[in-house]
Protein backbone atom coordinates (compact mmCIF):
# COMPACT_ATOMS: atom_id res chain seq x y z
CA UNK A 1 0.00 0.00 0.00
CA UNK A 2 1.62 3.09 -1.10
CA UNK A 3 2.01 5.97 1.49
CA UNK A 4 -0.01 8.89 -0.38
CA UNK A 5 -3.00 6.40 0.02
CA UNK A 6 -2.83 6.29 3.77
CA UNK A 7 -2.10 9.83 3.87
CA UNK A 8 -0.72 9.36 7.63
CA UNK A 9 -1.45 12.34 9.89
CA UNK A 10 -0.01 12.35 13.16
CA UNK A 11 -0.96 15.52 15.72
CA UNK A 12 1.05 15.55 18.93
CA UNK A 13 -0.65 17.73 21.64
CA UNK A 14 2.24 17.98 24.17
CA UNK A 15 4.23 20.28 21.59
CA UNK A 16 1.07 21.09 19.20
CA UNK A 17 3.59 20.16 16.73
CA UNK A 18 2.43 18.39 13.64
CA UNK A 19 4.08 16.36 11.66
CA UNK A 20 3.34 14.99 7.97
CA UNK A 21 0.69 17.78 8.00
CA UNK A 22 -0.87 16.84 4.85
CA UNK A 23 -4.82 17.48 5.38
CA UNK A 24 -7.07 20.24 6.31
CA UNK A 25 -8.44 18.03 9.09
CA UNK A 26 -5.62 18.46 11.14
CA UNK A 27 -5.99 22.41 11.50
CA UNK A 28 -9.47 21.07 12.64
CA UNK A 29 -8.74 18.68 15.02
CA UNK A 30 -6.15 21.16 16.75
CA UNK A 31 -8.17 23.67 17.64
CA UNK A 32 -11.07 21.37 18.57
CA UNK A 33 -8.27 20.09 21.18
CA UNK A 34 -7.02 23.28 21.97
CA UNK A 35 -10.60 24.53 22.93
CA UNK A 36 -11.56 21.77 25.29
CA UNK A 37 -8.17 21.96 26.81
CA UNK A 38 -9.15 25.90 27.69
CA UNK A 39 -12.45 24.82 29.26
CA UNK A 40 -11.52 21.46 30.82
CA UNK A 41 -8.02 22.27 32.58
CA UNK A 42 -7.03 19.18 34.24
CA UNK A 43 -4.80 19.35 36.96
CA UNK A 44 -2.93 16.45 34.78
CA UNK A 45 -3.40 17.97 31.72
CA UNK A 46 -4.23 15.64 29.24
CA UNK A 47 -2.26 17.04 26.50
CA UNK A 48 0.53 15.41 27.58
CA UNK A 49 -0.91 12.43 27.45
CA UNK A 50 -2.69 12.48 24.35
CA UNK A 51 -1.52 11.26 21.14
CA UNK A 52 -3.93 10.62 17.93
CA UNK A 53 -2.86 9.39 15.15
CA UNK A 54 -4.90 8.64 11.70
CA UNK A 55 -4.09 5.97 9.18
CA UNK A 56 -7.16 6.51 7.34
CA UNK A 57 -8.98 9.60 7.44
CA UNK A 58 -12.27 9.96 6.83
CA UNK A 59 -11.49 12.09 3.97
CA UNK A 60 -9.49 10.05 2.27
CA UNK A 61 -11.30 6.58 2.75
CA UNK A 62 -8.66 4.87 0.98
CA UNK A 63 -10.13 1.71 2.51
CA UNK A 64 -13.02 2.67 1.40
CA UNK A 65 -12.32 2.92 -2.26
CA UNK A 66 -15.61 0.66 -3.18
CA UNK A 67 -14.11 -2.29 -5.28
CA UNK A 68 -14.99 -4.45 -2.51
CA UNK A 69 -18.79 -3.35 -2.85
CA UNK A 70 -18.50 -3.59 -6.24
CA UNK A 71 -16.56 -7.51 -6.22
CA UNK A 72 -19.68 -8.05 -3.04
CA UNK A 73 -22.44 -7.29 -5.05
CA UNK A 74 -21.50 -8.80 -8.41
CA UNK A 75 -21.02 -12.04 -6.95
CA UNK A 76 -23.83 -14.74 -6.24
CA UNK A 77 -24.55 -15.35 -3.45
CA UNK A 78 -23.95 -11.25 -2.75
CA UNK A 79 -22.10 -9.99 0.00
CA UNK A 80 -20.52 -6.82 1.43
CA UNK A 81 -17.87 -6.32 3.78
CA UNK A 82 -18.94 -5.84 6.98
CA UNK A 83 -16.72 -2.67 7.99
CA UNK A 84 -19.09 -0.79 5.96
CA UNK A 85 -21.45 -1.30 9.14
CA UNK A 86 -19.08 0.98 11.00
CA UNK A 87 -19.93 5.17 9.95
CA UNK A 88 -20.73 6.90 13.15
CA UNK A 89 -24.21 6.20 13.12
CA UNK A 90 -23.42 2.61 12.35
CA UNK A 91 -21.05 2.64 15.72
CA UNK A 92 -23.20 4.06 17.60
CA UNK A 93 -26.05 1.54 17.41
CA UNK A 94 -23.71 -1.21 17.76
CA UNK A 95 -22.96 0.26 21.19
CA UNK A 96 -27.13 0.12 21.60
CA UNK A 97 -26.79 -3.65 20.98
CA UNK A 98 -23.95 -4.60 23.23
CA UNK A 99 -26.61 -2.85 26.25
CA UNK A 100 -29.35 -5.44 24.94
CA UNK A 101 -31.41 -7.70 27.36
CA UNK A 102 -31.19 -10.51 24.36
CA UNK A 103 -27.04 -9.84 23.53
CA UNK A 104 -25.64 -11.60 26.18
CA UNK A 105 -22.12 -11.34 24.99
CA UNK A 106 -20.61 -8.10 26.06
CA UNK A 107 -22.63 -8.56 29.28
CA UNK A 108 -21.05 -11.85 29.95
CA UNK A 109 -17.43 -11.07 28.94
CA UNK A 110 -17.55 -8.37 30.78
CA UNK A 111 -18.50 -10.34 34.48
CA UNK A 112 -15.49 -12.30 33.19
CA UNK A 113 -12.96 -9.89 32.91
CA UNK A 114 -14.24 -8.76 36.23
CA UNK A 115 -13.20 -11.74 37.89
CA UNK A 116 -10.10 -12.23 35.83
CA UNK A 117 -8.62 -8.68 35.54
CA UNK A 118 -6.56 -9.05 38.61
CA UNK A 119 -4.97 -12.05 37.62
CA UNK A 120 -4.23 -11.15 34.28
CA UNK A 121 -2.55 -7.77 35.56
CA UNK A 122 -0.55 -10.36 37.98
CA UNK A 123 0.28 -12.51 34.97
CA UNK A 124 1.79 -9.97 32.66
CA UNK A 125 3.15 -7.28 34.90
CA UNK A 126 3.29 -3.55 33.65
CA UNK A 127 1.99 -3.85 30.56
CA UNK A 128 1.26 -1.37 27.42
CA UNK A 129 -2.46 -2.32 27.03
CA UNK A 130 -3.61 -2.52 23.03
CA UNK A 131 -6.97 -2.61 22.11
CA UNK A 132 -8.24 -3.74 18.72
CA UNK A 133 -11.38 -2.63 17.55
CA UNK A 134 -11.80 -0.25 21.26
CA UNK A 135 -15.52 1.34 20.77
CA UNK A 136 -15.93 3.35 23.74
CA UNK A 137 -13.40 1.43 26.23
CA UNK A 138 -15.97 0.67 28.13
CA UNK A 139 -14.30 -3.38 29.31
CA UNK A 140 -10.94 -1.77 29.12
CA UNK A 141 -11.55 0.09 32.33
CA UNK A 142 -11.93 -3.17 34.23
CA UNK A 143 -7.83 -3.86 33.08
CA UNK A 144 -6.76 -0.61 33.33
CA UNK A 145 -8.23 -0.54 37.22
CA UNK A 146 -6.97 -3.79 37.56
CA UNK A 147 -3.59 -2.41 36.74
CA UNK A 148 -3.41 0.59 38.30
CA UNK A 149 -4.78 -1.00 41.72
CA UNK A 150 -1.08 -3.00 41.57
CA UNK A 151 0.76 0.37 41.02
CA UNK A 152 1.54 0.11 37.21
CA UNK A 153 1.66 2.36 34.93
CA UNK A 154 -1.10 2.78 32.35
CA UNK A 155 -0.10 3.01 28.68
CA UNK A 156 -3.39 2.11 26.07
CA UNK A 157 -3.52 1.82 22.84
CA UNK A 158 -6.89 2.19 21.91
CA UNK A 159 -7.47 0.97 17.87
CA UNK A 160 -10.64 1.83 15.76
CA UNK A 161 -12.24 3.09 12.84
CA UNK A 162 -14.32 5.63 13.93
CA UNK A 163 -12.23 8.63 14.83
CA UNK A 164 -15.58 10.44 16.85
CA UNK A 165 -15.36 7.09 18.80
CA UNK A 166 -12.33 7.10 19.65
CA UNK A 167 -11.75 10.63 20.28
CA UNK A 168 -14.47 10.75 22.87
CA UNK A 169 -13.73 7.06 25.35
CA UNK A 170 -9.93 8.80 24.87
CA UNK A 171 -11.21 12.12 26.66
CA UNK A 172 -13.47 10.41 29.37
CA UNK A 173 -10.72 8.07 30.21
CA UNK A 174 -7.86 10.53 30.78
CA UNK A 175 -10.23 12.38 32.63
CA UNK A 176 -11.43 9.55 35.11
CA UNK A 177 -7.50 8.03 34.85
CA UNK A 178 -5.23 11.23 35.78
CA UNK A 179 -2.01 9.16 34.94
CA UNK A 180 -3.08 6.97 31.78
CA UNK A 181 -1.12 7.88 28.63
CA UNK A 182 -2.91 7.26 25.33
CA UNK A 183 -1.74 6.54 21.84
CA UNK A 184 -5.07 6.19 19.71
CA UNK A 185 -5.01 5.51 16.67
CA UNK A 186 -7.81 5.79 14.00
CA UNK A 187 -7.31 2.46 11.66
CA UNK A 188 -7.90 -0.74 10.34
CA UNK A 189 -6.83 -3.70 12.72
CA UNK A 190 -4.00 -4.43 9.76
CA UNK A 191 -2.54 -1.26 9.38
CA UNK A 192 -2.54 -0.56 12.92
CA UNK A 193 -0.42 -4.02 13.72
CA UNK A 194 1.81 -3.28 10.96
CA UNK A 195 2.53 -0.03 12.35
CA UNK A 196 2.87 -1.22 15.96
CA UNK A 197 6.40 0.65 17.41
CA UNK A 198 7.76 -1.56 20.46
CA UNK A 199 6.39 -0.62 23.54
CA UNK A 200 8.31 2.17 26.64
CA UNK A 201 6.89 -0.53 29.05
CA UNK A 202 8.49 -3.83 29.94
CA UNK A 203 5.62 -5.62 27.83
CA UNK A 204 2.36 -5.33 25.93
CA UNK A 205 -0.71 -7.05 25.96
CA UNK A 206 -3.23 -6.85 22.77
CA UNK A 207 -6.54 -7.52 23.70
CA UNK A 208 -8.98 -8.52 21.14
CA UNK A 209 -12.35 -8.43 22.83
CA UNK A 210 -15.76 -9.09 22.16
CA UNK A 211 -15.85 -12.47 19.89
CA UNK A 212 -14.84 -9.99 16.59
CA UNK A 213 -12.77 -12.94 15.87
CA UNK A 214 -15.75 -14.47 15.04
CA UNK A 215 -16.67 -11.98 12.18
CA UNK A 216 -13.79 -13.33 10.42
CA UNK A 217 -14.08 -16.35 7.67
CA UNK A 218 -11.40 -18.81 8.50
CA UNK A 219 -9.11 -17.90 5.98
CA UNK A 220 -9.20 -14.05 7.28
CA UNK A 221 -8.75 -15.64 10.90
CA UNK A 222 -5.64 -17.29 9.71
CA UNK A 223 -4.45 -13.88 7.86
CA UNK A 224 -4.91 -11.78 11.20
CA UNK A 225 -3.46 -14.59 13.28
CA UNK A 226 0.08 -14.13 11.16
CA UNK A 227 -0.45 -10.09 11.75
CA UNK A 228 -1.03 -10.44 15.04
CA UNK A 229 2.53 -12.86 15.96
CA UNK A 230 4.32 -10.52 13.32
CA UNK A 231 3.53 -7.98 15.44
CA UNK A 232 4.38 -9.18 18.75
CA UNK A 233 7.51 -9.58 20.48
CA UNK A 234 8.74 -12.77 22.01
CA UNK A 235 7.05 -12.68 25.73
CA UNK A 236 3.80 -10.58 25.37
CA UNK A 237 0.70 -11.10 25.62
CA UNK A 238 -2.83 -11.37 24.06
CA UNK A 239 -6.04 -11.49 25.65
CA UNK A 240 -8.52 -12.65 23.19
CA UNK A 241 -12.88 -13.09 23.82
CA UNK A 242 -14.86 -15.56 21.95
CA UNK A 243 -17.96 -16.61 21.99
CA UNK A 244 -18.85 -20.23 22.31
CA UNK A 245 -21.04 -23.04 21.04
CA UNK A 246 -24.33 -22.78 22.06
CA UNK A 247 -27.86 -23.76 21.56
CA UNK A 248 -30.08 -21.69 18.49
CA UNK A 249 -32.58 -20.70 20.94
CA UNK A 250 -29.66 -18.61 22.56
CA UNK A 251 -27.90 -17.26 20.13
CA UNK A 252 -30.91 -16.37 17.70
CA UNK A 253 -32.50 -14.03 19.62
CA UNK A 254 -29.41 -12.24 20.30
CA UNK A 255 -29.28 -11.24 15.98
CA UNK A 256 -32.74 -10.85 16.44
CA UNK A 257 -33.58 -8.09 19.26
CA UNK A 258 -37.32 -7.48 20.16
CA UNK A 259 -36.71 -3.97 19.89
CA UNK A 260 -35.21 -3.65 16.56
CA UNK A 261 -31.81 -2.23 17.14
CA UNK A 262 -29.88 -4.74 14.82
CA UNK A 263 -31.63 -4.24 12.14
CA UNK A 264 -31.15 -0.80 12.43
CA UNK A 265 -27.75 -1.49 12.74
CA UNK A 266 -27.50 -4.19 9.53
CA UNK A 267 -29.91 -1.86 7.41
CA UNK A 268 -27.83 1.52 8.46
CA UNK A 269 -25.30 -0.32 6.04
CA UNK A 270 -27.25 0.57 3.19
CA UNK A 271 -27.19 4.45 3.99
CA UNK A 272 -23.75 4.39 4.85
CA UNK A 273 -23.21 2.97 0.92
CA UNK A 274 -25.53 5.51 -0.12
CA UNK A 275 -23.84 8.62 1.59
CA UNK A 276 -20.24 7.01 0.17
CA UNK A 277 -21.06 5.92 -3.03
CA UNK A 278 -24.21 8.12 -4.03
CA UNK A 279 -26.64 5.15 -3.84
CA UNK A 280 -30.17 4.81 -4.15
CA UNK A 281 -30.70 1.94 -1.74
CA UNK A 282 -34.41 2.30 -0.64
CA UNK A 283 -34.11 1.25 3.00
CA UNK A 284 -38.00 0.55 3.23
CA UNK A 285 -37.37 -2.47 0.53
CA UNK A 286 -35.13 -4.46 2.59
CA UNK A 287 -35.10 -6.49 5.69
CA UNK A 288 -32.65 -7.78 8.15
CA UNK A 289 -32.42 -11.28 8.64
CA UNK A 290 -30.39 -12.82 11.21
CA UNK A 291 -29.75 -17.40 11.66
CA UNK A 292 -28.00 -19.85 13.15
CA UNK A 293 -26.33 -22.09 10.57
CA UNK A 294 -25.86 -24.93 12.86
CA UNK A 295 -23.06 -26.71 10.14
CA UNK A 296 -20.77 -24.06 10.20
CA UNK A 297 -21.19 -22.73 14.05
CA UNK A 298 -22.15 -19.42 12.61
CA UNK A 299 -24.62 -16.72 12.90
CA UNK A 300 -25.12 -15.05 9.37
CA UNK A 301 -26.94 -11.69 9.02
CA UNK A 302 -28.31 -10.87 5.62
CA UNK A 303 -30.07 -8.07 3.99
CA UNK A 304 -32.95 -9.32 2.06
CA UNK A 305 -34.98 -7.65 -0.64
CA UNK A 306 -38.35 -7.27 -0.14
CA UNK A 307 -39.18 -7.31 -3.90
CA UNK A 308 -37.29 -7.45 -7.66
CA UNK A 309 -35.63 -4.01 -7.77
CA UNK A 310 -32.45 -2.11 -9.50
CA UNK A 311 -30.41 -0.19 -7.23
CA UNK A 312 -27.60 2.63 -8.50
CA UNK A 313 -24.41 3.17 -6.75
CA UNK A 314 -23.34 6.12 -9.44
CA UNK A 315 -20.17 6.80 -7.78
CA UNK A 316 -18.95 3.53 -8.58
CA UNK A 317 -20.92 3.28 -11.69
CA UNK A 318 -22.73 0.29 -10.68
CA UNK A 319 -26.09 -1.12 -11.24
CA UNK A 320 -27.48 -4.34 -9.08
CA UNK A 321 -30.53 -6.10 -10.02
CA UNK A 322 -32.26 -7.95 -7.01
CA UNK A 323 -34.94 -10.33 -7.11
CA UNK A 324 -37.48 -10.47 -4.62
CA UNK A 325 -36.32 -12.50 -1.49
CA UNK A 326 -32.59 -12.01 -2.75
CA UNK A 327 -29.83 -11.69 0.29
CA UNK A 328 -27.16 -9.68 1.18
CA UNK A 329 -24.56 -11.27 3.49
CA UNK A 330 -23.62 -8.73 5.53
CA UNK A 331 -21.66 -10.19 8.07
CA UNK A 332 -20.84 -13.62 10.15
CA UNK A 333 -20.44 -14.01 13.38
CA UNK A 334 -18.52 -17.63 14.08
CA UNK A 335 -18.56 -18.77 17.19
CA UNK A 336 -16.10 -21.20 18.84
CA UNK A 337 -14.72 -24.11 20.92
CA UNK A 338 -11.89 -23.68 23.52
CA UNK A 339 -9.80 -26.25 23.07
CA UNK A 340 -9.89 -25.74 19.00
CA UNK A 341 -8.77 -22.12 19.29
CA UNK A 342 -6.53 -23.29 22.10
CA UNK A 343 -4.13 -25.63 19.49
CA UNK A 344 -5.05 -23.23 16.75
CA UNK A 345 -2.79 -20.41 18.83
CA UNK A 346 -0.47 -23.09 20.12
CA UNK A 347 0.19 -23.85 16.93
CA UNK A 348 1.69 -20.44 15.81
CA UNK A 349 3.69 -20.11 19.35
CA UNK A 350 0.88 -18.17 21.42
CA UNK A 351 1.01 -20.60 24.22
CA UNK A 352 -2.29 -19.90 26.53
CA UNK A 353 -1.54 -19.18 29.97
CA UNK A 354 -4.93 -19.43 31.12
CA UNK A 355 -8.72 -19.51 29.76
CA UNK A 356 -11.52 -18.08 31.76
CA UNK A 357 -15.21 -18.70 31.42
CA UNK A 358 -18.55 -18.00 32.93
CA UNK A 359 -20.72 -20.45 34.52
CA UNK A 360 -22.99 -21.22 31.89
CA UNK A 361 -19.99 -21.69 29.16
CA UNK A 362 -21.14 -19.07 27.08
CA UNK A 363 -18.28 -16.83 27.10
CA UNK A 364 -14.38 -17.77 26.69
CA UNK A 365 -11.63 -15.30 27.47
CA UNK A 366 -7.82 -16.68 26.83
CA UNK A 367 -4.84 -14.87 27.79
CA UNK A 368 -1.96 -15.98 25.72
CA UNK A 369 1.48 -15.65 25.65
CA UNK A 370 4.12 -15.39 22.43
CA UNK A 371 6.74 -17.77 23.71
CA UNK A 372 8.18 -18.26 19.51
CA UNK A 373 7.92 -17.47 16.23
CA UNK A 374 6.37 -20.44 14.70
CA UNK A 375 4.80 -18.85 11.53
N1 LIG B 1 -18.36 -9.57 17.35
C1 LIG B 1 -19.65 -9.44 17.90
C2 LIG B 1 -20.57 -10.56 17.44
O1 LIG B 1 -20.27 -11.25 16.52
C3 LIG B 1 -20.25 -8.12 17.61
C4 LIG B 1 -20.80 -7.90 16.23
C5 LIG B 1 -20.12 -7.69 15.11
C6 LIG B 1 -22.17 -7.85 15.92
N2 LIG B 1 -20.98 -7.50 14.09
C7 LIG B 1 -22.24 -7.62 14.54
C8 LIG B 1 -23.32 -7.97 16.66
C9 LIG B 1 -23.44 -7.53 13.89
C10 LIG B 1 -24.54 -7.89 16.01
C11 LIG B 1 -24.60 -7.67 14.64
O2 LIG B 1 -21.60 -10.77 18.01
Amino acid sequence: MSADVYNIICVHLSSSAVKNHKSSILAIDIMKYSRISETEKLANSWETRLYLEQLVTPSVPSEMSGSDVINGLSQHPKSLPPRYFYDDRGSKLFELICELPEYYLTRTETTILQECASQIAHLTGPAEIVELGSGSSTKTRILLDAYSQLGYPLRYLPIDISETILESSAYQLLTDYPSLEIHGIVSTYDLALAKLTPSPLPTRMICFLGSTLGNLNPEECDVFFSQIVGAMRLGEYFLLGVDLHKSKDILEPAYNDSQGVTAAFNLNMLQHLNRLFEGNFDLTQFQHWAFYNEEFHQIEMHLQSRRSQTVELRGLNLTVEFEEGETIRSEISRKFDLKIIQEELSRRGLVPLQVWTDKNHRFGLMLSQLQSKLG
